[in-house]
């Protein structure tokens, strides 16, 4: 089938079918080969891409960039404390007016519905570089970084620890569901996704040949896995003051060697990061002297293992944006 993705925005992944988020993920796979073998790929040279940030990012800008720059286009990054957005000037106006200089625009920040009502104003292509309820170009680097230690991933099990409802985990949950793999959420009942979204992604993974399931006890929630993902226990944009909670909550749930033993022999670790498995940070010292941890969702050992492919699904993150950025927006 002829997967034409021109002129789309990528806001969540529910959005795609599976073939079309099957070719993303292989034209990245293309890209890569391509940058690794010095072939130059211009494509969309002329054209200008503008990222809007209104959360900090180190793997999503330097992606985005990076990726906008080898298809030769041009690169405007704003933040909150350089744009009107918001305070003088509405989403809905600054849509229009980016609509009118750009070929595209990447938005990172809070509620989903700020970055669909961007995508309906602004005319041009729209990707989500991260919302409260979503991270979809994540899940493609996942995705592409799992295939290239398992090859297909149809039938395999991921298992995400800790925080299950967060924007990383519910987006794993939902291309799990679209490329059949089993998915397993593990962690407390309170953290669980939300009953509406579970419900789509259970039909979705039906239709697709997989399960969702959800489990608070380690044991058998790893038993056998191919993949244990986790993110950090508290998101941007969440109170401060949850920190305390989401330890007691969430410490039981730790990706350990204990874990990773229980997984299939031959399984990875994954994690979209940043990551707090040491206490070389200022939230991880913090927390350390605190609470008196000193590794949160994954102990330093797994994190520092020979199993975790963290830094592999870092730079797939580059090579999926481009994918994403080519399939879209390559129109005269
Ligand atoms: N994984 C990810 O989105 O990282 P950044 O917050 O650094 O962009
Ligand atoms: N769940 C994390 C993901 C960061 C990439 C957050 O939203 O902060």
């Amino acid at each position: 089938m002829e997967i034409d993705l021109r002129g789309r925005s990528f806001l969540k992944l529910l959005d795609y079918s599976p073939d079309e988020i099957r070719y993303l993920i292989d034209l990245a796979k293309e890209f890569k080969r391509k940058k690794k073998e010095g072939i130059t790929h211009e494509y969309l040279h002329g054209k200008q891409l503008v990222l809007l940030f209104e959360k900090t990012s180190t793997r999503t800008r330097c992606a985005f960039e990076v990726a906008a720059r080898d298809l030769g286009m041009g690169v405007t990054y704003l933040d909150p404390a350089s744009s009107q957005m918001g305070k003088k000037e509405s989403l809905e106006d600054t849509a229009r007016v980016l609509g009118r200089m750009y070929d595209g625009i990447e938005y990172r920040g809070y509620d989903q519905s700020i970055v669909e009502e961007l995508s309906e104003k602004a005319g041009i292509p729209v990707f989500n570089g991260l919302t409260d309820q979503f991270h979809p170009t994540q899940m493609l680097a996942d995705i592409m970084t799992a295939e290239e230690n398992f090859g297909d991933m149809k039938g395999r099990k991921i298992v995400f620890m800790g925080d299950a409802r967060n924007n990383v985990a519910n987006s794993l949950m939902v291309i799990c569901a679209k490329m059949g793999i089993n998915y397993v959420a593990c962690g407390p009942k309170k953290q669980m996704p939300e009953e509406k979204l579970s419900e789509v992604c259970r039909k979705v993974a039906e239709e697709n040949g997989s399960t969702i399931t959800f489990t608070e006890d380690v044991s058998i929630g790893t038993k056998d896995a191919d993949v244990i993902y986790t993110d950090i226990w508290v998101s941007m944009g969440e109170p401060e003051e949850i920190w305390e909670e989401r330890i007691r909550l969430l410490e039981p749930y730790r990706v350990t060697e204990e874990v990773m033993a229980n997984a299939k022999k031959e399984a990875i670790f994954m994690h979209c990061l940043p990551s707090f498995h040491d206490t070389n940070t200022t939230i991880g010292a913090q927390i350390a002297e605190k609470y008196g941890i000193c590794e949160m969702e994954v102990s330093d050992s797994v994190f520092e293992s020979a199993q975790s492919k963290v830094f592999d699904e870092a730079e797939n993150r580059m090579h999926t944006i481009k994918a994403v950025l080519y399939a879209t927006m390559n129109v005269a």
